[in-house]
Formats: C-alpha cells, sequence, structure tokens
C-alpha cells in the first residue's frame, strides 16, 4: 500500500507539468483568441499566444497596408528569417506536447504573418506531432493559409479536416468547434499513456476502447487515483470500455513492476 501512495504521488507531480495538447494562436482583433478561449474550455489544453515584438501597429489601416507588406514579404522569400516580423519570446517546451492546435487568422489568402514567424522557427520541433488547424477569416477560403502551415510544419501529421471559422460566426463558435473535435477524434487522440518509470520492458498504448500492452508480463492491473483496483489481465488487449473517463495507474508485474499514467477521455 506504501508504494502505491508513492506512486500516486509522482503521478499527481506529473500532472501538473505535463499537457498533452498544446494551443497556440495569434490574434489581431481577438476573433481567434474567442475561439481559443472556448477551445481551451472544451479541451482542457494548455495555451500560449504570440505577440508580435513591435506593438501597437494597425495592421488593418489603409486598406490593410502594413498587413499586406508583411505577407508580401513572406510570399517573395518564404525561407528567410528576414522576411518573417519579429515576435516576443515564446516560452513553451514543445517536447511536452504530443499534439498542437494551431489558430490563427487569415490575411491575405495566407497564415497571419505572426504566426507564420512562431512556426517558421518552431515548425520543425513538431515534427511526428498531430497538428489541429483553426483559421478565422472574414469569407476568404482557407487553403491558402493550410498550405503555409505544411510549409512551416513540414512533417506534421495533420489531422482533417481545419476548422474554418468566419468572423461572422466567432459567437456562435461553441457548438462548431465541439463538432470539429468529434471530426477529428479529439478524445481517442487525447487519450494517452504518461510514463511513470523509465526502465520498462513492456509499452502501453491507449485507444478509443481499449489499452494495449507491446511485450510479455505476468499481470497487469488498473488503479483508479483512490487506489481500488479497476482491471487486472493478462490479455495483451484489455477492453476499457467500462469504464469512466479519467486518469488511471496502470501497474505491469513481469520480473519487476512498471507503472503508467493512463488518461481515458471517452469509451
Ligand atoms: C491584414 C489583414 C488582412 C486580411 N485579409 C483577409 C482576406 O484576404 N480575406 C478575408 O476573408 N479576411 C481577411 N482579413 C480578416 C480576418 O481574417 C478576420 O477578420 C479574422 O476574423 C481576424 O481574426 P482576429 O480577430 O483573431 O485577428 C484580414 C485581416 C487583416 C488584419
Amino acid at each position: 500500500m506504501k508504494k502505491l501512495i508513492l506512486t500516486l504521488a509522482v503521478a499527481f507531480s506529473a500532472m501538473a507539468i505535463n499537457a498533452k495538447t498544446l494551443v497556440v494562436y495569434y490574434s489581431f482583433t481577438n476573433n481567434v483568441h474567442t475561439i481559443v478561449s472556448d477551445l481551451q474550455v472544451q479541451t482542457g489544453a494548455d495555451v500560449v499566444r504570440i505577440e508580435p515584438a513591435e506593438e501597437g501597429l494597425d495592421y488593418a489601416a489603409n486598406n490593410y497596408a502594413i498587413g499586406s507588406a508583411l505577407i508580401s514579404a513572406i510570399r517573395n522569400n518564404p525561407d528567410e528569417a528576414s522576411s518573417y516580423p519579429e515576435i516576443k519570446p515564446v516560452d513553451v517546451d514543445l517536447d511536452e506536447y504530443d499534439m498542437v492546435i494551431v489558430a490563427a487568422p487569415l490575411w491575405w489568402s495566407n497564415m497571419a504573418a505572426p504566426m507564420q514567424t512562431y512556426l517558421f522557427h518552431n515548425g520543425t520541433q513538431m515534427a511526428g506531432k498531430k497538428i489541429g488547424l483553426i483559421i478565422s477569416s472574414a469569407s476568404s477560403g482557407i487553403s491558402g493559409v493550410e498550405s503555409d502551415a505544411k510549409r512551416l510544419i513540414p512533417d506534421g501529421d495533420f489531422l482533417t479536416p481545419s476548422l474554418w471559422i468566419r468572423s461572422s460566426q466567432t459567437s456562435n463558435c461553441h457548438s462548431m468547434i465541439s463538432d470539429w473535435l468529434d471530426q477529428i477524434d479529439y478524445n481517442g487522440i487525447a487519450s494517452g499513456v504518461e510514463s511513470i518509470t523509465a526502465d520498462k520492458a513492456v509499452r502501453m498504448s491507449v485507444t478509443a476502447n481499449a489499452i494495449h500492452v507491446d511485450g510479455a508480463f505476468d499481470l497487469f492491473e488498473l488503479y483508479n487515483l483512490s487506489g481500488h483496483k479497476m482491471l487486472e489481465s493478462s490479455d495483451n488487449t484489455i477492453g476499457i470500455s467500462a469504464l469512466t473517463p479519467g486518469i488511471y495507474i496502470a501497474r505491469i508485474n513481469n520480473n519487476k513492476s512498471v507503472s503508467e499514467k493512463i488518461i481515458i477521455t471517452k469509451q
């Protein structure tokens, strides 16, 4: 019992510093900010906002002159760092995240320039991660922004479809976001396993309905955070449809014991 309490304490500390989904966004007139605020409530994801280094610029003034010039500079020379407007430092460790949702306004058929700056410098660190895209525009279609995202995150595992919310739909974005999360199977993606003990000979993964264990073992046990055993099995695939969403601790016994934090968000 003493050992289990210790394991749970480790799990809680891991929870405090780790989240699986990051939302990174830019917003000039706060439509995307409104969308991301709703998204944050629906997902509990960590959120970081990109801010241009130069404050107070009106990108829309004089028929969008500044915004237009920024986009032209990137279009003319997309591989040059100097083409991208400077942004304030962003304090986030992408290694902590398996999924990144990028949310940005459309500017002249492209992704808003400050968001492009962040991805230009950090997109390669998103290789292999699930990438979701949310785009706000007044009316223009979003294929150019999707192309920008794919250019700037060349090895991202893009989820389809992207979510396009027109400016006029911002105040009703809640149901659009909820439907989109279902479409991309967000809950299935966000269910997962987080290692508590580094040294392990078996690996676990979680899908919507089951926990899968790779490798030989004697006994699999799953505890809830009150320390009650919820499941016990010696099979490599363990059904979880009877479990309510939440955080569990899995223990596997072979020649030594291995513990993992399991997050189940939906059966
Ligand atoms: C510089 C600039 C260029 C824009 N270009 C377009 C455009 O070509 N097509 C369009 O539908 N909306 C365009 N918009 C409108 C924004 O995409 C739209 O208002 C969006 O909702 C803004 O999001 P935000 O409030 O988060 O900044 C532009 C806005 C700015 C500031």
